[in-house]
């Protein structure tokens, strides 16, 4: 296959979500560097590649992610980097002395990763039980047959959103006193066993179960929350942070951040000063008081559009916070030391 044949599949393939509205709330200019967090199957990257002359480098977590590009990458040749890495560590990608005028982030698994039944993210496809976005780590099955059972319910309540979350936990730990848990069907059996029928409409009862374990294995609301740290730290004045999520535990942690980020802490009036008390200076301005979402013609084509949230920030010249995770809405999970 060629350069221009393998670029032409990379967009038959995949479908970015608020592509147009991303590129327009980072708009890059020329000579612009922009970091494209979350690189997955390119689509931001080159989105952002015609829309000026500038250049990208593309983050992933996902050694296979990068692979799929390399074939069209060169196309781009010097304009497109190409970077193995997690977004909580995109501040070390440049070179200091590059200024980065846009970081974007579009939170979750990718398409290829959902469809490829060996990677273990959907109940939908027969395999092993992984989840893993990158290469290490302790995977979905670690997780699932050696976690205390009250963390497991923990896990499934709060990244799953999971109402029956200590049933389905006991579940869990029941069947795998009996036999490991290793393959995607395997768990999906337990929680179908564990869950009143469904319903017309519902979703498969192993949804939020699914979901928890990835956000869990990933560590996904502790990279966004130290990415958006990163992110600030790299920006160069008026450059501008563009995410994009599609869970509200994640909204909520971007939505809080820009806010934080965008006021002047600790201001008001003390009774013991005469003035009002200046925190540090903001280091963004938001530029999206609401969360920008798809319109009608892209949910019409792409449903997975339906809960996306776009979220975005103005760099400004004030120097960086520390990072700080409280007050984001992380839920207080103790993941170390799974598995
Ligand atoms: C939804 S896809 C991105 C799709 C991309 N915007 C496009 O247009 O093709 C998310 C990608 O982010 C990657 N990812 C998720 N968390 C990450 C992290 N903490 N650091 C780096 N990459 C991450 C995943 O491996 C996946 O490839």
């Amino acid at each position: 296959m060629t350069p221009e044949e393998a670029l032409v599949a990379a967009e038959r393939n995949h479908l970015p979500v608020l592509c147009s509205e991303v590129v327009a709330a980072l708009a890059p200019q020329d000579g612009d560097l922009i970091i494209d967090g979350t690189f997955g199957a390119g689509g931001y990257s080159r989105a952002i590649l015609a829309a000026a002359g500038c250049g990208v480098i593309g983050v992933d977590r996902d050694p296979e992610a990068l692979t799929e590009a390399r074939p069209w990458a060169s196309l781009y040749g010097d304009r497109l980097r190409l970077v193995e890495g997690v977004f909580s560590e995109l501040d070390t990608t440049p070179d200091p002395k590059e200024k980065v005028g846009g970081v974007v982030l579009d939170i979750g698994v990718s398409s290829m990763q959902l469809d490829r039944a060996g990677r273990g993210f959907s109940f939908l496809r027969d395999g092993a039980l992984d989840m893993r976005m990158g290469s290490d780590g302790p995977s979905a099955a670690d997780l699932v047959n050696t976690a205390e059972e009250a963390l497991l319910g923990d896990i499934l309540f709060q990244y799953g959103e999971e109402r029956r979350a200590r049933v389905l936990a006991r579940a869990i730990t029941s069947a795998r006193a009996k036999s490991a848990i290793r393959t995607t069907v395997e768990l999906s059996r337990v929680i179908e066993a564990a869950s009143p029928a469904k319903k017309p409409g519902q979703v498969h009862p192993a949804t939020r179960t699914f979901q928890a374990l990835r956000i869990a294995v990933n560590d996904e609301l502790g990279e966004l929350a130290r990415g958006l740290a990163a992110a600030e730290r790299v920006l160069a004045p008026g450059g501008r942070l563009v995410v994009v999520t599609f869970h509200s535990l994640e909204d909520r942690i971007v939505k809080r951040f820009l806010k934080v980020r965008s006021e002047r802490s600790g201001a008001g009036v003390s009774r013991h000063a005469p003035g009002p008390q200046a925190g540090p200076d903001p280091s963004f301005e938001t530029l999206t008081r609401k969360p920008v979402e798809a319109g009608e013609a892209e949910l019409s084509s792409n449903p997975r559009a339906r809960s996306a949230r776009l979220r975005a920030g103005r760099r400004t010249d004030a120097p960086a916070l520390p990072f700080e995770a409280r007050g984001l809405g992380l839920p207080g999970l103790a993941l170390e030391g799974l598995a």
